[in-house]
């Protein structure tokens, strides 16, 4: 039930954080994976170490002009994809009475716009399967507001409802879509709230468990949204954030 062997998966931001653990997690437990970024050094590098059945794009996923040719990449390697990870995003932090024109479209463009259009170019290949299955990535900034977090909060509270208009119009073709709300992981994202210890600390304290993300977190719920043990689920978000948002 729980099987992801054979399944060909997309994973966006592969090359690094979140999206490379879910990428290598799911090569080794059998899947064939296309990785998506820009930085082709960090792809070739991921794609090297997980071996295997991997393969990557290197791609500006903020110029939806270059989707066309994207969907055609990805499907070079081992076919249409089966899954679609929307892993890649940016949280530029800029306080409201900071933001920038371009700092607003940049984090619009890839936490909303790549996912939906992404999306909506490898959807067809997933009904003609009847199988598929898109995660997206929220965050506890979809329903919380944070400091310096307004275009990000917004773009992540767009992608609850992405998630659950994409569960919409696809769910009756076999395509389930779900997005998974981290709490506080270390990345290359978080660096600079985890290189301040009291503010880790704190966001620790504020978890039911007690303690911020690790790697190891991400898997079983992933493995379940990509899997047929999810058949009856979609249109949800999942908080992964160690009771956070319950707290
Ligand atoms: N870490 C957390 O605690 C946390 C919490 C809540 C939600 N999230 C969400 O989880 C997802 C992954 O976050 P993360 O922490 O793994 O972030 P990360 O370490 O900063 O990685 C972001 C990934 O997105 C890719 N990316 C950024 N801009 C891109 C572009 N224009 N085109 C293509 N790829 C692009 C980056 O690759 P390149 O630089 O090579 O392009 C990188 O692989 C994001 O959606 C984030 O909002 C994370």
């Amino acid at each position: 039930m729980f099987n992801v062997a054979g399944k060909v998966v997309c994973v966006t931001g592969a090359s690094g954080g979140i999206g490379r653990s879910i990428a290598t997690y799911l090569a080794d437990n059998g899947a064939m994976v296309v990785g998506v970024a820009r930085r082709e050094s960090e792809l070739m590098a991921w794609s090297k170490s997980a071996g295997g059945n991997t393969a990557f794009v290197a791609t500006d996923l903020s110029d939806r002009s270059l989707m066309p040719e994207n969907i055609t990449q990805i499907e070079s390697h081992f076919g249409a994809p089966d899954i679609l990870i929307n892993a890649a995003g940016i949280n530029t932090r800029e306080a409201a009475d900071d933001v920038t024109a371009a700092g607003w479209d940049i984090t619009m463009n890839i936490n909303l716009m790549a996912p939906f259009f992404l999306a909506q170019g490898l959807v067809p290949a997933m009904q003609r399967k009847g199988w598929g299955r898109i995660i997206n990535f929220a965050s506890l900034q979809s329903r919380r507001a944070f400091p310096s977090g307004i275009a990000y909060g917004a773009s992540k509270g767009g992608v609850e409802q992405l998630t659950r208009a994409m569960a919409e119009a696809w769910s009756s073709q076999g395509v389930n879509v779900n997005a998974l709300a981290p709490g506080f992981f270390p990345t290359e994202l978080t660096e600079s709230v985890f290189a301040d210890p009291v503010r880790s600390n704190r966001n620790a304290q504020q978890t039911c468990i007690g303690r911020n993300g690790k790697e190891n977190d991400l898997y079983g719920p992933v493995l379940f949204f990509c899997s047929s043990a999810s058949d009856y689920v979609t249109g949800q978000t999942l908080f992964l954030d160690g009771g956070f948002t319950a707290k």
